[in-house]
C-alpha cells in the first residue's frame, strides 16, 4: 500500500518503484520502528490526541507485526516502499480505522530520522562492548608478558628494547580512546527529533519532552528543520568507526610480519589461519589481511556520506536515504572485524624466545652504552660517537656488544668498566625506563592498575 495515492492519477512506473524504494534495506530497522511508533500514541493518548481504545489497538497491533516479523510469519513484501509503509499498511489490515490515526502529528520525515538514531545508538553501544572486551584480552596478554622482551622498532628498525606489555599497552590506549569517540558521539546525538514532523513541526499539542523520555534520549531536538535532516551523528559514526579498524589494520599489520618465517614472533592459531590450495606447507594469516582489507570499506562509507550531504538544501531530501546501507554495511563490518580479531589475538601464540633473540641481536641497547658513558662523564654526543664506532666493529665481527672483551671496549675507550655488561643487558635497558608510559615494570605496573580500574568502571 502507498502512504501517498491521493493526488495521483497514475500509477508508479516499477522501475520507478524499485529505484526509490528501501524496504529492502530499512527492513533492518523494524523493531526501532514499531518502538517509535509506541512512544509515539503512547504521548498522544496522553495530550488526549488519541483515544486510549485507539491507542491500546494500535499498541497491540504494532506488537503482533512485531512478533510475526520475529517468527517469520509475516514477510517485507516488496510492494511496499519502505519499513514505515509496511508496519502502517500491515496495521491498518489488522486493526483497521485506528491504524489510520498512527500517523497523526508525524511525517516519515522524522519517522525515519528517529529510527536510524535509534538503530545507531543500540549498534555504537554494542561496538563499544566489543571493544571493551577486545580490552579484557589486551589487559590478560600485558599482565603475562610484563618482562617479555622484544624490541621495538622504528621505520621498521630495530630500536630499543621493550616488553610485549609495553607493545600490547599501545593498542590499549588506541582502542581506548576509540570508545571514548563513541561515547561523545552517543552523547551528542542522543536527542530526539520525533515531533519534527515533515519540517516545521506540528499543530498538534505535542510532548515532544515526553516521547524523548518514552525512548531514552537526554531530550528533544530544538530546531525541526535541523532535526530530519541531520546525519552528523552517522558521519562521526563512521568516522569512529573509520579510526577503530585504521587501529585493528595496523596491528593487524603488525601481526602479520610477526608471524612470517623471518620474525616467528608469534603463531596464529590453526583456529584462525588458513591453508593454500597448492603449497602443502602454507599457513596463511587471511583473518588479518581481511581485517586490515575491510578498512577500505569503511573509510569508503565515511567519504561516501560525506559527500552526498555535501551541499544538500534544508530540510529532507531523498538523498539521505543513502546513508542507510553504507552505515549499516560499515557496523557490520566494524564488528565482525573486532570479534574476528578479538579471537585471533586471544588464541594466538607469543614466541617469548624469539622476541628476545630478536631484541639481543639489532643492537637495541645502543643508546644504554651510550647512556653508560654520559653517567660517566663523557658528553652525550661524544658518547653517541663512541658507541657508533663500536656498532661498526661489531657489525664487522658479527657479534653483538654484550659479546666484546672489555679489552676491546676500553680500546676504544677507557671508560668502560665492567659493570658495562650489567648496563647493557636486555633487562636493565627495560627496568631502568620507569618515566610513566615507559616499559619499565615499575611503570608498567602503575598502568596496568589504572587500567584495571578503567575496565572495572
Ligand atoms: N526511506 C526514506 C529514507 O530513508 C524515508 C523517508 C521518506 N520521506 C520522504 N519524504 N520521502 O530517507
Amino acid at each position: 500500500m502507498k502512504l501517498w495515492g491521493g493526488r495521483f492519477t497514475k500509477e508508479t512506473n516499477q522501475l520507478v518503484h524499485n529505484f526509490n524504494a528501501s524496504l529492502s534495506f530499512d527492513q533492518r530497522f523494524y523493531q526501532e520502528d514499531i518502538q517509535g511508533s509506541i512512544a509515539h500514541v503512547t504521548m498522544l493518548a496522553e495530550q488526549n490526541i488519541l483515544t486510549q481504545e485507539d491507542k491500546n489497538a494500535i499498541i497491540d497491533g504494532l506488537n503482533s507485526i512485531a512478533r510475526d516479523i520475529e517468527q517469520g510469519v509475516l514477510v517485507f513484501d516488496e510492494t511496499s516502499e519502505d519499513i514505515h509503509s509496511f508496519v502502517e499498511a500491515n496495521l491498518i489490515q489488522r486493526i483497521g480505522d485506528a491504524g489510520k490515526r498512527l500517523h497523526t502529528g508525524r511525517s516519515r520525515n522524522d519517522q525515519v530520522a528517529l529510527d536510524m538514531k535509534l538503530y545507531t545508538r543500540k549498534e555504537l553501544r554494542e561496538i563499544d562492548g566489543l571493544l571493551k572486551e577486545l580490552l579484557q584480552s589486551l589487559l590478560r596478554i600485558m599482565k603475562e608478558h610484563t618482562d617479555t622482551i622484544m624490541p621495538g622498532f622504528t621505520h621498521l628498525q630495530k630500536a630499543q628494547p621493550i616488553t610485549l606489555a609495553h607493545h600490547m599497552g599501545a593498542y590499549f590506549e588506541m582502542f581506548k580512546r576509540d570508545r571514548s569517540r563513541l561515547s561523545d558521539t552517543l552523547e551528542r546525538m542522543n536527542y530526539c527529533p520525533l515531533g519534527a514532523g515533515a519540517l516545521a513541526g506540528t499543530t498538534y499539542p505535542l510532548d515532544r519532552e515526553r516521547t524523548a523520555q518514552l525512548l531514552g534520549f537526554t531530550g528533544p531536538t530544538l530546531n525541526s528543520m535541523d532535526s530530519v535532516s541531520d546525519r552528523d551523528y552517522l558521519i562521526e559514526a563512521l568516522n569512529d568507526m573509520s579510526l577503530i579498524m585504521m587501529h585493528l589494520s595496523r596491528f593487524c599489520e603488525e601481526i602479520i610480519t610477526w608471524n612470517t618465517n623471518e620474525y616467528q614472533f608469534v603463531e596464529i592459531d590453526d583456529s584462525y589461519s588458513t591453508g593454500s590450495s597448492i603449497m602443502p606447507q602454507k599457513k596463511n594469516p587471511d583473518i588479518a589481511e581481511l581485517v586490515r582489507g575491510k578498512t577500505g570499506r569503511v573509510y569508503g562509507a565515511l567519504f561516501s556520506l560525506l559527500t552526498t550531504m555535501k551541499s544538500l538544501p534544508l530540510a529532507y531530501n531523498k538523498d539521505m536515504q543513502e546513508d542507510k546501507e553504507l552505515v549499516f554495511d560499515a557496523i557490520d563490518t566494524a564488528k565482525g572485524c573486532i570479534a574476528l580479531f578479538h579471537g585471533m589475538l586471544d588464541t594466538m601464540v607469543f614466541c617469548k624466545a624469539k622476541m628476545r633473540s630478536s631484541a639481543e641481536g639489532g643492537f637495541t641497547n645502543a643508546t644504554d652504552a651510550a647512556d653508560y658513558l654520559v653517567n660517566h662523564g663523557v658528553p652525550f654526543r661524544d658518547a653517541h660517537g663512541i658507541i657508533g664506532q663500536l656498532v661498526l666493529y661489531c657489525i664487522d665481527k658479527g657479534i653483538s656488544l654484550g659479546d666484546m672483551a672489555l679489552e676491546e671496549y676500553q680500546a676504544i675507550s677507557p671508560v668502560f668498566q665492567e659493570d658495562i655488561y650489567d648496563a647493557i643487558r636486555m633487562e636493565t635497558c627495560v627496568d631502568k625506563r620507569n618515566t610513566i608510559g615507559a616499559p619499565g615494570p615499575e611503570a608498567m605496573k602503575k598502568v596496568i592498575a589504572l587500567y584495571e580500574t578503567y575496565l572495572a568502571e
